[in-house]
Parts: C-alpha cells; sequence; structure tokens
C-alpha cells in the first residue's frame, strides 16, 4: 500500500512515516518545506534505512498535484500539511482559511479523479472548545471555534464528511487530536519550531537548553486542581501509530460512504505545573520559570474519552508523560549540540 503523507516531514507527519514503513505500508513524503525542515528527511532515513520519495510540492498547488498522482498509484492520502499555529491565524485568517481549506479541496479533488479511496485527516480537539463535560466524547457537541485555525478544522471535517457522503468510493477518517508532545526515542527526529514556539513543550526544553530565558505559565488561577490549565498530552510515536491503526481500518471497511471521527488521547489530564515538574524530574534539572496571566483564547481543561479508538481501531497510547518529556528533552539536546 502506498501511502501519500502530505506535510510529511513536519513534527507529526515524519514520525508517521517512520510508523507506516514499520507497519510495511510505503510511504511517499510532500511536504512544501514552509514549517519544516529538509534534515527531517536524513533523520527518517536514518532510523529506516529508507530514502522514501519525497516531493517539495504544495497541495495548493492543483497541477504538481495531478502530476504526481500520475506518476505514483497511491492507494491512501493522509493529510497533515496546514497551517497551525493559532495566534498567528487570529493575525491571518484569509491565510489560513486559504491554505488550510484549498489544500483539503484538491487534495479531495484529485483523490477521485484518481480513484485513490482512503484518506486520514488531521484534526484537533479544538473542535470541542471548552466542553461542558469532561472527558470528551466524540458525541461531545462540537462548539464554536475560538480561532480561524480551529474554524478551518471544522470546515474541513464537514467538507470531508459531506463529500465522502456524495462520493461513494471515497472512505475517510477524521484524527481529533489532543497535544502531541515528545520525539522519537532515537533522538533523531522530532518538533522543530519556526522562530519562537507558541506550544509549551518545546518552550519548555529551549528554555532548559538556555535558548530561551524563562517559560510564562499562562494563568495559574483555573479552576483546577493547582489553577493551572489542564490537557491531555500525547507521546507524538502513540498519535503517529493512531495513523496507521486508522489506514488499516479504511482498507478493511467495505461500507462505501465510510466517514468517522476519533479522539487521539491518552484519556488522562494533566495540568501545565504537572508538566513542568515531570519535566524537571524526569530530566534532573530545574526549569526557570514564572507565572505569568492567562493567555487570550486558552481553554480550562480539556483531555479525551479514548474508549472509541480504543475498542474500533485497538489503539492505545502506550508511553507516559514522563518518557514523553525524556524524548523531548533528548531531542532538545541532540538539535542544540548539533547547532
Ligand atoms: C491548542 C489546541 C490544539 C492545537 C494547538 C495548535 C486546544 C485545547 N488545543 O493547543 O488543538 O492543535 O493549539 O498549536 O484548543 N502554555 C504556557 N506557556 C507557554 C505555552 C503554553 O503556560 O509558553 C500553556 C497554555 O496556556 C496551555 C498549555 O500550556 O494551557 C498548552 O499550550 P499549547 O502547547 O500552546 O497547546 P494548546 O493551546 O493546548
Amino acid at each position: 500500500m502506498k501511502i501519500l503523507v502530505t506535510g510529511g516531514a513536519g513534527f507529526i507527519g515524519s514520525h508517521t512515516v517512520v510508523e507506516l514503513h514499520q507497519a510495511g505500508f510505503q510511504p511517499v513524503i510532500l511536504d512544501n518545506l514552509y514549517n519544516s525542515n529538509r534534515s527531517v528527511l536524513n533523520g527518517i532515513k536514518q532510523i529506516t534505512g529508507v530514502d522514501f520519495p519525497f516531493y517539495e510540492y504544495d497541495c495548493n498547488d492543483l497541477e504538481k498535484l495531478r502530476e504526481l498522482f500520475d506518476k505514483e498509484q497511491f492507494d491512501g492520502v493522509i493529510h497533515f500539511a496546514a497551517y497551525k499555529a493559532v495566534g498567528e491565524s487570529v493575525q491571518k485568517p484569509l491565510a489560513y482559511y486559504e491554505n488550510n481549506l484549498v489544500s483539503l479541496l484538491n487534495l479531495l479533488n484529485v483523490m477521485q479523479e484518481y480513484k485513490v479511496p482512503n484518506f486520514v485527516f488531521s484534526s484537533s480537539c479544538t473542535v470541542y472548545g471548552q466542553p461542558e463535560s469532561l472527558p470528551v466524547t466524540e458525541d461531545t457537541p462540537r462548539l464554536p471555534a475560538t480561532s480561524p485555525y480551529g474554524n478551518t478544522k471544522a470546515i474541513a471535517e464537514d467538507i470531508i464528511r459531506d463529500h465522502v457522503h456524495a462520493a461513494p468510493s471515497v472512505k475517510a477518517i477524521a484524527l481529533r487530536y489532543f497535544n502531541p508532545i515528545g520525539a522519537h526515542e532515537s533522538g533523531l527526529i522530532g518538533e522543530l519550531p519556526n522562530g519562537v514556539p507558541s506550544n509549551l513543550v518545546p518552550y519548555i526544553t529551549q528554555t532548559a537548553a538556555g535558548l530561551r530565558d524563562s517559560l510564562t505559565v499562562f494563568g495559574d488561577d483555573y479552576d483546577t486542581a493547582d489553577g493551572t490549565c489542564v490537557r491531555d498530552f500525547i507521546h507524538v510515536v502513540d498519535l503517529a501509530k493512531a495513523h496507521v491503526k486508522a489506514l488499516s481500518l479504511l482498507e478493511q471497511t467495505e461500507a462505501s460512504n465510510y466517514y468517522d471521527v476519533f479522539n487521539v488521547g491518552t484519556g488522562e489530564g494533566y495540568t501545565v505545573l504537572n508538566l513542568i515538574n515531570t519535566f524537571e524530574t524526569v530530566n534532573n534539572l530545574k526549569l526557570n520559570y514564572n507565572i505569568g496571566p492567562r493567555r487570550a483564547g486558552d481553554v480550562e481543561k480539556i483531555y479525551a474519552q479514548a474508549d472509541k479508538v480504543n475498542t474500533i481501531m485497538n489503539w492505545k497510547a502506550e508511553k507516559t508523560l514522563a518518557e514523553s518529556l525524556r524524548d523531548a528533552w533528548n531531542w532538545q539536546l541532540k538539535i542544540t549540540q548539533t547547532k
């Protein structure tokens, strides 16, 4: 099974390429390198021993996609390529809608033209907003998005659902990720944020490595155990494995018009301070951090109920928070040393 991985040089994409290979799939990487680095391809090659086909294309370029689908006969597509910075999306909504939605429409169109049946989409728990009750299940109502980024995920889910209903040859799954962290245990691939990271764990590892002065914890007056926000932090390798399971499920599903959504989280919520303390303990260091005001738009607490993905896909998160934070630090040390 040959699988196109858009955004395959990115954080989740690169780990998924490795897991696809290990499960016997043949990944083909497409990435415009806008928010990723060519060196990641080398890391993937070192881990797997394989130099996977790589196309420096943009999914917004329909003609390039057609060229690619002409050349390679795909059995499925995993679509990661997207803009993902919540704050930036508020500043540049049109760029986010255009990039994240035109690329999706192009892919669905080309898949239909070339009769490619299986589609896995990167969605996000952001579609739930601040849910009224926890943990969130897939039936928890989606709330109006609090950012253009979040809205692109909700709209994309709707586009895919409507398309699958109209196009019996296509089967699709949207995976609603919780908070992906960590890195490959080899330390050869991991997260490579562009500029100042907005996500918690890269900010922590860069601070611990001395690349930033200190971390600001955004608010300690939330209604949680220690006042800081609660998230469901999932190891990126576990998340990558969920994509392999999703593809396998699509492959085995004969029903046409199949579309479903799955939460991909550990099912456990940890506070930001829990995470910082675990990071310090597992890596035996002290982090310079201070408590600051709340960040606009942050959800107070969210974590998954992962029963559906456990039961239907036979997938469960295996790695602990401590393992994730050890791997994230190991990766940061490697990239800091090689700079
Ligand atoms: C959000 C979305 C997620 C989306 C991601 C994209 C929700 C619940 N989650 O993640 O779906 O994919 O954006 O980037 O909407 N924090 C600090 N200091 C920092 C950075 C973060 O205290 O310097 C805190 C935040 O306030 C938050 C937690 O750490 O409570 C996690 O933040 P972050 O890593 O940015 O992810 P989310 O905002 O949860």
